[in-house]
């Protein structure tokens, strides 16, 4: 044990433990990962993920880095921008999404290089990247703060950022917003993923993660420039882009 707190949704834990725990959840759901997005977001994921890869000015022969990648859904939109002669990596910490992702892809005609990579720790050279996403995978990150040092490392000069991620709701829909995530989507999970407690700590994560502002600032904090974010769905999610300069 050491000194170093962090929370795993609403719990308190070790910093050694959380990577643990967040692996735990993820080889537990990854199977249902993809039915589920459908069915809790109503397929919003869907909308949210297609205008993110639209945000994106990509060219034919790019080389895009696709952080917590899991099922492979951003990667496969990044596969099309950037074509057969660019580069998409599709990466996650944890082997149970990532065989999930690759398959899926592969069964769709589209071969990537897959790589086990920790965000906080990635095994890729300086300036290699002109786009780097992580899509709902910061929240689950230890050290955020790292993991954000990492990605602006790994982008070439001139090279964007694309965090997409849950944030903070409008206030007027925060009753109706808390009750969907606290009462049925435990429920769901465990009709569908046979798995309550994972869809539980989705929710606690969610109400955990820095809000906009907040993910901002530790944006311009690892280094980035030119920082914005847009919000979707009433901030249910936020769109954070950031510029390597
Ligand atoms: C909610 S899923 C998102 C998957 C995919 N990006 C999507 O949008 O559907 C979160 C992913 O973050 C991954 N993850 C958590 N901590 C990570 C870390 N430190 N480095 C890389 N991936 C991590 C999990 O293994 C999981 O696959």
């Amino acid at each position: 044990m050491s000194d170093h707190k962090t929370h795993f949704g609403f719990s308190t834990v070790d910093e050694s433990e959380k990577a643990g725990k967040v692996a735990e959840v993820f080889h537990s759901v990854a199977k249902n990962y993809d039915i589920m997005n459908d069915v809790m977001s109503g397929g919003l994921h869907r909308v949210w993920k297609h205008f993110t890869i639209n945000t994106a000015r990509l060219k034919k022969g790019d080389k895009v880095l696709d952080i917590a990648g899991g099922t492979g859904d951003l990667s496969r939109g990044w596969a099309k921008r950037v074509g057969k002669e660019g580069e998409v990596w599709l990466t996650d910490i944890n082997s149970s999404m990532l065989t999930v992702g690759r398959d899926r892809l592969m069964n769709e005609g589209l071969i990537l290089p897959v790589s086990l990579a920790d965000a906080e720790k990635l095994p890729f050279p300086d300036n290699y990247f002109n786009l780097v996403s992580v899509a709902f995978g910061l929240r689950n990150m230890t050290h955020k703060d790292a993991a954000l040092k990492e990605m602006h490392r790994v982008l070439k000069p001139g090279g964007t950022l694309l965090v997409l991620e849950f944030s903070k709701v409008y206030k007027p829909l925060e009753g109706v917003y808390d009750l969907y995530s606290f009462k049925l989507l435990p429920v769901m999970g465990k009709l569908i993923a046979k798995d309550a407690d994972s869809y539980q700590y989705l929710a606690e994560s969610i109400r955990m993660h820095p809000d906009q502002e907040t993910l901002k600032q530790m944006m311009l904090d690892a280094g980035f420039d030119s920082v914005d974010y847009h919000n979707m769905s009433a901030g249910i999610v936020a769109l954070h882009k950031g510029v390597k300069f």
